[in-house]
C-alpha cells in the first residue's frame, strides 16, 4: 500500500514530467531554432514567480492513428495565471515540443477555461502561438476548438484586453484568433501567419512565394497591418508585451494605471514655435512633437510600418494613459488614404473601448484622390474613422496644428463629432479646401477673361489664403476652443485632460452599431 509520502512523490514526478512537455529531445530542438519553450516564455513575461499554472495533468483523447499510445502531460498547450507589474493576467502558451502545439480538443478545452477565467475576473489575456494548425489526427474536433476560441475572443472583445504573440508557425484558420484580439506582436525571422501556405498558393495560383514574403513579420508589420508590433527577440518581444499593457486597463469598466509622473507638466517648448515650416508645403516630422510634449518623450507606437501617414500609439501625460493619433506630414503630407482611416479607426475603437482618453494631432491637407483610392472604397474606409470618432465617449482632445481641410478636417475628431476641447495653433489653416484648389473652382472661367490669367488666380489665391488659412475663421464660429502658443501645448494638454475627467456621455442604446465595415 502506498503511504502519503509516496502519493507526493508520484505528484512531484508527476509534475516533473509535465514540465518537460514532449520530453528533451524536442525542447533541444525548439532550442535549436533560436526559440524558448512554452514554460520558458511564460517565465520571461509574468512576474518572477507568479505562474500559477491550471491543468498540467491533461492529457489528449484521441485514439486514432495510434494516438493514444503517445500522451503528453498538459498536452500542446501551457496555460495559467499570474501577474505583470502586480497585476493579474491570464496566458496560454502554445508547446511546440508536443505534437507541434497542434491544436487538440482537449488544448482547445484548457484555452477556452482561461479566457472564461479571464471574463470572470476582468483581466487581461495573454495568448502566445507556436502551432502546426489543426491536430490532423483529431480531425473536426480540432475544428470545433478553434470555433470555441473565436467565440469567446468575440465575446471578450471590448471587455477584456487580448493580447497575441506570434512565437512560431500560426496558418490556417488559426490565424483567425490573433486577427480577434487587440494586438498581435509577431516575431521577426522564426513567425509567419498566412491562411495558406506557400505550397498551396503555388498550385492554386501558380505564384511562387516563400514563407517569409507570404506572411513573415515584416510583411504583416508594413504591407498587411496584420502585425501591431514586431521584435527581434524573444525576450524583447515579451518585454513589449508588459510594455503595453502598463498603458492599458485591466478591462473596459476600469481606468488605465497612472503612473507616477516626473516630467513637469508645465514644462515649455520652445521648439515647438519654430517646427512648423514657413511654406505649407515643407514637411516637418510629428514625431518631433508627439516626443516634445508626452511625458519624459515616451510613446509606445502601434503598427508604427504600416500606413505610416498617420500616427498612433500610446503615451501619458502627468501620468495618465492616452492614445495618441496624429496625421504625419512627412509622410504623403499627412494625407488619409484607405489603410490609414483603417488604422486609425481600430485604434481610436480601442481606446474608446478601455477608457483611454484620445489626443489628436492634426496636419492633414485632405484624402488622398485618384482611382487607386475610390476603387479600395477609401468612402468605406474614410467612414470607419469617422464613426470611430463619432462614436468614441472618451475625452477627446484635439491640436490642429497646420492643415485641416474638408472632409478630413471633419473626420479628425473636430468640435462637431464630440471633440471635448479643440486647440489650434497660429499656423492652422482650417478650411474647406485648400487656396490653389478653391480658386480653380471659382475663377476658372473669369480667368480665362483676365488680362493676365496666372496673376488674376494667384490674387485670387492670396485673397482666399488670407480669409480661410488660418485658425481664427473656425475659433471665431467657436469651433476651435483656444488658439495657443506651440510651446504651451503639453501644458494645455493636461489641463484638458484633467478638467475631462469626469467626462460623462453615452451612445443611445442599441444592440449594436453598422460601422462601414
Ligand atoms: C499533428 C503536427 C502538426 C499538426 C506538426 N505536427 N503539425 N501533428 N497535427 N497539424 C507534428 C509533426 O508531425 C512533428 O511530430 C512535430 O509536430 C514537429 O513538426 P515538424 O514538422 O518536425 O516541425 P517543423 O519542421 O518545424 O515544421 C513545422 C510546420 C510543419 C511547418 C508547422 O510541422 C507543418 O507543416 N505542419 C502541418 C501544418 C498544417 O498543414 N496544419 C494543418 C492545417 S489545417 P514528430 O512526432 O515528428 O515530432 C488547419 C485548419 C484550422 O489548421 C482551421 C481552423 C479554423
Amino acid at each position: 500500500m502506498s503511504t502519503q509520502l509516496d502519493k507526493i512523490k508520484e505528484l512531484i514526478a508527476l509534475r516533473a514530467e509535465a514540465r518537460l512537455g514532449g520530453g528533451e529531445k524536442a525542447i533541444a530542438k525548439q532550442h535549436e531554432k533560436g526559440k524558448y519553450t512554452a514554460r520558458e516564455r511564460i517565465a520571461m513575461l509574468l512576474d518572477e514567480g507568479s505562474f500559477e499554472e491550471m491543468d498540467m495533468f491533461v492529457k489528449h483523447r484521441c485514439t486514432n492513428f495510434g494516438q493514444d499510445k503517445k500522451t503528453f502531460l498538459g498536452d500542446g498547450v501551457v496555460t495559467g495565471s499570474g501577474t505583470i507589474d502586480g497585476r493579474l493576467v491570464y496566458v496560454f502558451a502554445q508547446d511546440f515540443t508536443v505534437f507541434g502545439g497542434s491544436l487538440s480538443e482537449t488544448m482547445a478545452m484548457k484555452i477556452c477555461k482561461v479566457m472564461d477565467q479571464a471574463m470572470k475576473m476582468g483581466a487581461p489575456c495573454i495568448g502566445i502561438n507556436d502551432s502546426g494548425g489543426a491536430r490532423i489526427q483529431e480531425g473536426i474536433n480540432a475544428l470545433a476548438g478553434y470555433a470555441e476560441i473565436f467565440q469567446r475572443n468575440i465575446l471578450a472583445s471590448g471587455v477584456i484586453p487580448q493580447i497575441s504573440g506570434i512565437f512560431g508557425p500560426c496558418a490556417g484558420g488559426a490565424v483567425y484568433s490573433p486577427a480577434l484580439t487587440d494586438f498581435t506582436l509577431m516575431m521577426e525571422g522564426t513567425s509567419y501567419m498566412f491562411l495558406t501556405g506557400p505550397k498551396v498558393v503555388k498550385t492554386v495560383t501558380g505564384e511562387d512565394v516563400s514563407q517569409e514574403d507570404l506572411g513573415g513579420a515584416s510583411v504583416h508589420a508594413s504591407k498587411s497591418g496584420v502585425t501591431h508590433f514586431t521584435a527581434e527577440t524573444e525576450e524583447e518581444a515579451l518585454a513589449l508585451i508588459r510594455q503595453l499593457l502598463s498603458y492599458i486597463p485591466q478591462n473596459n469598466l476600469e481606468e488605465p494605471p497612472y503612473v507616477e509622473c516626473t516630467d513637469p507638466i508645465d514644462r515649455l517648448e520652445d521648439s515647438l514655435n519654430e517646427i512648423i515650416p514657413d511654406s505649407p508645403n515643407k514637411a516637418y516630422d510629428m514625431y518631433n512633437v508627439i516626443a516634445a510634449i508626452v511625458d519624459n518623450g515616451e510613446f509606445l507606437e502601434v503598427q508604427k510600418q504600416y500606413a505610416t501617414n498617420i500616427i498612433v500609439g500610446f503615451a501619458r501625460f502627468n501620468g495618465q494613459s492616452v492614445g495618441i493619433v496624429a496625421n504625419q506630414p512627412c509622410r504623403y503630407a499627412g494625407v488619409l488614404d484607405c489603410n490609414a482611416s483603417r488604422k486609425g479607426a481600430r485604434f481610436v475603437r480601442f481606446c474608446d473601448a478601455f477608457n483611454i482618453p484620445i489626443v489628436s494631432l492634426v496636419d492633414v491637407p485632405g484624402f488622398l484622390p485618384g482611382t487607386g483610392q475610390e476603387y479600395n472604397a477609401v468612402i468605406l474606409h474614410g467612414a470607419k474613422l469617422l464613426y470611430a470618432y463619432g462614436e468614441a465617449t472618451v475625452p477627446k482632445v484635439t491640436v490642429t496644428l497646420r492643415k485641416s481641410y474638408g472632409g478630413s478636417h471633419i473626420v479628425m475628431s473636430c468640435k462637431q463629432l464630440r471633440g471635448d476641447i479643440n486647440y489650434a495653433w497660429p499656423s492652422a489653416e482650417i478650411a474647406v479646401m485648400g487656396g490653389a484648389g478653391a480658386v480653380e473652382v471659382l475663377y476658372a472661367k473669369e480667368a480665362k477673361d483676365a488680362e493676365d490669367p496666372k496673376a488674376f488666380m494667384a490674387e485670387k489665391e492670396a485673397e482666399y489664403t488670407k480669409l480661410f488659412a488660418n485658425p481664427y475663421n473656425a475659433a471665431k464660429y467657436g469651433y476651435i476652443d483656444d488658439v495657443i502658443e506651440p510651446r504651451n501645448t503639453r501644458f494645455r494638454i493636461i489641463r484638458a485632460l484633467q478638467q475631462l475627467q469626469t467626462k460623462k456621455l453615452s451612445n443611445p442604446a442599441k444592440k449594436h452599431g453598422n460601422i462601414p465595415l
